[in-house]
């Protein structure tokens, strides 16, 4: 059966593209044709990310804070620059904060997180939906977590900031009514990942590693996500084949969050 879920010729922003999401994410995303901006804070590793893209996929690399108004306009100036259209954009950096109890939850990581995780967000929203409003076509993706569905302990703040990616998420579909744009939301789950390695240790410091048998328990799948496994979700949200799906959170995590 043919692969249906095609990308060919679709211009395709992503955020957080240097981190392991963004990274299997671009590279799905060029194999099912579309060519790719990659977007992230750390230069270097935004090098190594698009490293081995297809020719096909044109990729264009771009430093940029995700914090910053001027750098997100910038950055979706250049994408218009060079390809003249977004048709797609993953809007998915994030940074977990720190691990503890709210009661010892510093303000300022407080407001850090937040600032990534949902102001970040609402930005990237900002400057890319006027383009796709225009064209009257696109497909927003935006990474929230089950963090964003259901409380987690240690980590209020990300919780917190996730739940908020969730309403922006099903505003932001609202506001494109009646337009071919529509926007959507992941919400992996424990996915084998820097940022899960450091939330389990966050929470057992000083504690011999915890056995994958007890990470994975109350998981049905009875193993961790991959990253490619959100990036297949992702594909599907972008591509035609999603055309009346708006305002959702798709969940990726292995049943998780099913009870
Ligand atoms: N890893 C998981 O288990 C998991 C689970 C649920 C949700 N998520 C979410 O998925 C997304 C990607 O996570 P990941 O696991 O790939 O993490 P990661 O740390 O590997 O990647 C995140 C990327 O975002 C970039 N970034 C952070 N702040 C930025 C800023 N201000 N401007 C530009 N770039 C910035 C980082 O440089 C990094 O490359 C995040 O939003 C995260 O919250 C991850």
């Amino acid at each position: 059966m043919p692969d249906r879920i095609r990308l060919d010729g679709k211009v395709a922003v992503v955020t957080g593209a240097a981190g392991i999401i963004g990274t299997a994410t671009i590279h799905l995303l060029a194999e099912r044709g579309a060519r790719v901006v990659a977007v992230d804070r750390r230069e270097q590793d935004l090098q190594t990310a698009i490293k081995d893209l297809p020719a096909s996929a044109q990729a264009l690399a771009i430093t940029a804070d995700v914090t910053r108004e001027d750098e997100v306009a910038e950055y979706v100036r250049a994408v218009l620059d060079k390809f003249g259209t977004v048709d797609v954009f993953y809007n998915n950096a994030g940074i977990e904060g720190d691990v503890a109890p709210i009661t010892k939850y510093s303000l300022e990581t407080f407001r850090r997180v937040l600032d990534v995780n949902v102001v970040g967000v609402f930005l990237g929203l900002k400057h890319v939906l006027p383009v796709m409003l225009k064209q009257n076509k696109g497909s927003i993706i935006n990474t929230a977590s089950i963090a964003g569905r259901i409380g987690s302990p240690q980590v209020a703040v990300y919780s917190a900031s996730k739940h908020a990616v969730i309403g922006l998420t099903k505003s932001a579909a609202l506001e494109c009514t009646a337009t071919g744009v529509r926007v959507n939301c992941v919400c992996p789950g424990l996915i084998d990942s820097r940022m899960l390695s450091a939330i389990i240790e966050g929470r057992n410091p000083g504690n011999a590693p915890v056995p994958n048998d007890k990470i994975v328990e109350r998981i049905p799948a009875r193993r961790l996500g991959q990253a490619s496994e959100v990036a297949s979700v992702v594909a599907f949200l972008a591509s035609d084949e999603a055309s009346y799906v708006s305002g959702s959170a798709y969940t990726v995590d292995g049943g998780r969050t099913a009870s």
